[in-house]
């Protein structure tokens, strides 16, 4: 069996199985999570109706639920295969924060070759914010869920209306984080590639 490391340029097929699952989850719990708070907004704005899932509230409490499950069982098992593979490890350390900012910089600025493989620094930041941005959203959203039975949990969120906007804000990390990550794969075919059929990427 060829090692993951001998692919190093492919993303493994169940790399690319979870990021996809997750990309899925992720983006249902945000449509419906906006639907959830127009029926009790916590700011003074309303999410546009047309952007949200589930046509009302209990139909977007339903999607919510449903992809709750996805979404916390396919990141458990993305956190046990990077741990377990020494994925993370390779492709996510060192963080230094000089390096991710002269790496951000580069890739603002235009400046930053792709090398199939591997991952900048700022790359590196961004991938390990949203998962602890995806983790802080199932904590809060837990706190929300059960707050009598998980109550240590709520607790720790600083009671159930600190947890609601935790869990706001996990949204809106989130949310920022896909903006750029979605703008910057789309401007690059062949990591796009890499990520959904598997195939080699060129370095560029
Ligand atoms: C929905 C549209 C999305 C697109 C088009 C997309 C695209 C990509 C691509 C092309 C890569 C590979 C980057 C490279 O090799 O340089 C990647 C990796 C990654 N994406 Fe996404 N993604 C999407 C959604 C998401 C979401 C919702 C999350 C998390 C909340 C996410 C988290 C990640 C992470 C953590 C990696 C690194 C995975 C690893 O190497 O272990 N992505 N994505």
């Amino acid at each position: 069996m060829r090692s993951e490391k001998m692919d190093a340029p492919n993303h493994p097929l169940l790399l690319r199985a979870l990021h996809w699952i997750n990309a899925f989850a992720v983006i249902v719990m945000i449509l419906s999570g906006w639907r959830i708070y127009d029926a009790s907004p916590l700011y003074g704005f309303l999410f546009p109706a047309e952007f949200t899932l589930g046509g009302w509230l209990a139909g977007a409490l339903a999607w919510h639920f449903a992809a709750m499950w996805l979404l916390a069982a396919n990141l458990l098992a993305y956190l046990l295969y990077g741990i377990a593979t020494g994925r993370f490890q390779r492709l996510f350390l060192p963080l230094w924060p000089g390096a991710i900012w002269r790496d951000a910089w580069a890739v603002l600025t235009g400046r930053m070759a792709h090398v199939p493989g591997r991952y900048n620094a700022a790359q590196r930041a961004a991938y390990v914010f949203a998962i602890l941005a995806t983790i802080i959203a199932i904590l809060s959203g837990l706190a929300l869920w059960k707050p009598v039975q998980l109550q240590e949990l709520t607790a720790l969120m600083g009671g159930f209306e600190t947890a609601r906007r935790v869990h706001f804000f996990a949204m809106a990390a989130l949310v920022i984080f896909l903006l750029g990550h979605i703008s910057l794969a789309l401007s690059n075919k062949s990591v796009l590639k890499a990520m959904t059929i598997g195939s080699r990427e060129q370095a560029q």
